[in-house]
């Protein structure tokens, strides 16, 4: 794909050519080691950068396409407004839009990040409960573990609407699908009791934290049959670390982030929204002039701001294709990578991984030794700032509140990722300083970080 034309590319003046011959771009070769040490080497060498999950990363060519861009708007910010910007957004689109399988480019809006795509779905619930056409009691459902920022729009346009939210509680550690599954379709029952519906369904492709692959397919179809209205899929972690396909998944919303797995610069994300009645009344939460114009053009434009992270997706595209495989392939390794980090971590630690491998991506959540003792989130905190700033390891730790009556729970758990530019002796670093701590006794309750 690396050679592919875009079918909007932009002429020396800037203005888009719409056509369907081949361009001549040289193939480019497969990507070696020591070409992918400098991509990456504005990281900190001091540090072992485990947390591909949290913020992503951005290679320096992509990186100096965007400041091309961003030069070319201070260079001549009239003629790049009106004649680059609009074409620019629409080519990123594009790609995306055959990247995720979606029918048609104007079911992909671009917007700053997931967070933004979140509110966008969740403002339009919330008229909905405002203009009556969804009742007082009628339900949103979503998991327990959706991401905190999430939590806070459902909480903002359903609870104070006067809906009610209902959380699918799930195990941790999980040992397989089914278990997820069973526990969803109790919270679409309690949803529908005394005769009211399910009017949304947030459902993650991979929680946050723990991380945890989502079996998204088969609880969009369950939703389907049960008759939810809605379903808004947060996969701010998927595209570039599993399968995304729109058609597959049947999703009416669906979100990722860009700039996670798939090398975008912060920050940029995509928002699906399959076109059917349901989707209507989308807006972006920045009202701008292009109000009423359909969510893909409004987010394209609000306000005078830098769009240049969201113009890069096609030469992020051409730095894939230089890994065997392109994203697949980059996807494939590092799970399988992630996974044999994570294992042996647990053997070292004498603990286990959070999950099976197979409802892994590219993060793998890893048990730490009891003998931490991680007993709240703010031991979990405290923790990760010592690794970061005594051992240089960047991971994040979450606490699992042990169950009633649990024998020597495991109470913390370390969220590995595994990110192309990553080494085995990263992992190796975050094990002897884990081993360090232990052989020393020291607990979190002595951190004082
Ligand atoms: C599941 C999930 N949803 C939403 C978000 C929010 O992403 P952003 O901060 O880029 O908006 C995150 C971030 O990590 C996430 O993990």
């Amino acid at each position: 794909m690396a050679s592919d034309p875009h079918p909007f590319d932009l002429n020396e003046n800037g203005d888009a050519t719409n056509h369907n011959q081949p361009t001549k771009k040289p193939k480019l070769s497969l990507i070696t080691p020591s070409q992918i040490r400098s991509e990456f080497s504005h990281h900190d060498p001091l540090t072992a950068r485990i947390n591909n999950g949290s913020f992503g990363s951005c290679p320096k060519s992509v990186l100096a396409a965007q400041h091309d861009y961003q030069l070319k708007y201070l260079r001549q910010p009239d003629a790049f407004y009106f004649n680059r910007l609009k074409p620019s957004i629409l080519r990123s689109r594009t790609v995306i839009k055959d990247l995720i399988n979606a029918d048609d480019v104007d079911e992909v809006s671009i917007v700053d990040n997931a967070t933004t795509a979140a509110s966008i779905v969740l403002q339009q619930t919330g008229r909905a409960f405002a203009e009556g056409r969804f009742d007082k009691g009628d339900a949103a459902v979503m998991l327990h573990y959706a991401y905190g920022a999430v939590k806070m729009s459902v909480q903002a346009y359903v609870t104070r609407a006067g809906g009610r939210v209902i959380e699918v509680q799930l195990p941790f550690p999980v040992t397989c699908n089914d278990e997820i599954i069973s526990e969803f379709r109790k919270a679409l029952e309690r949803g529908k009791l005394d005769g009211h519906k399910v009017r949304l369904a947030v459902i993650d492709h991979i929680t946050s934290m723990p991380c945890v692959v989502i079996p998204v397919k088969e609880l969009v179809k369950i939703c389907r049959d049960e008759g939810v209205d809605q379903i808004f899929v947060d996969a701010a972690h998927a595209i570039g670390s599993t399968n995304v396909n729109m058609k597959e998944i049947g999703a009416d919303f669906y979100t990722s982030n860009l700039h996670k797995w798939f090398f975008c610069p912060p920050a940029v994300a995509f928002l699906y929204c399959r076109k059917s009645d349901k989707t209507l009344d989308l807006h972006h939460p920045v009202v701008s002039h292009e109000y009423g114009n359909g969510l893909a053009i409004e987010s394209a434009w609000i306000g005078t701001r830098d769009y240049s992270a969201q113009l890069v997706v096609p030469e992020v595209v051409e730095f894939v294709n230089r890994f065997e495989g392109g994203i697949e392939g980059i996807r494939t390794r590092n799970h399988e990578k992630v996974v044999e980090m994570g294992e042996m971590l647990a053997k070292a630690w004498g603990t286990n991984l959070g999950s099976p491998p197979e409802m892994c991506s590219s993060m793998v959540m890893v048990g730490l030794p009891a003998c931490l003792g991680i007993s709240s989130d703010s031991d979990g905190f405290k923790l990760r700032t010592h690794l970061r700033d005594c051992f240089g390891v960047e991971v994040p730790i979450y606490y699992r509140a042990p169950k009633d009556g649990e024998i020597n729970p495991l109470t913390g758990y370390a969220r590995i990722s595994h990110q192309v530019y990553n080494v085995v002796e990263e992992y190796y670093r975050f094990r002897d300083a884990v081993n360090k701590l232990v052989n020393n006794r020291v607990t979190c309750a002595a951190l004082s970080c």
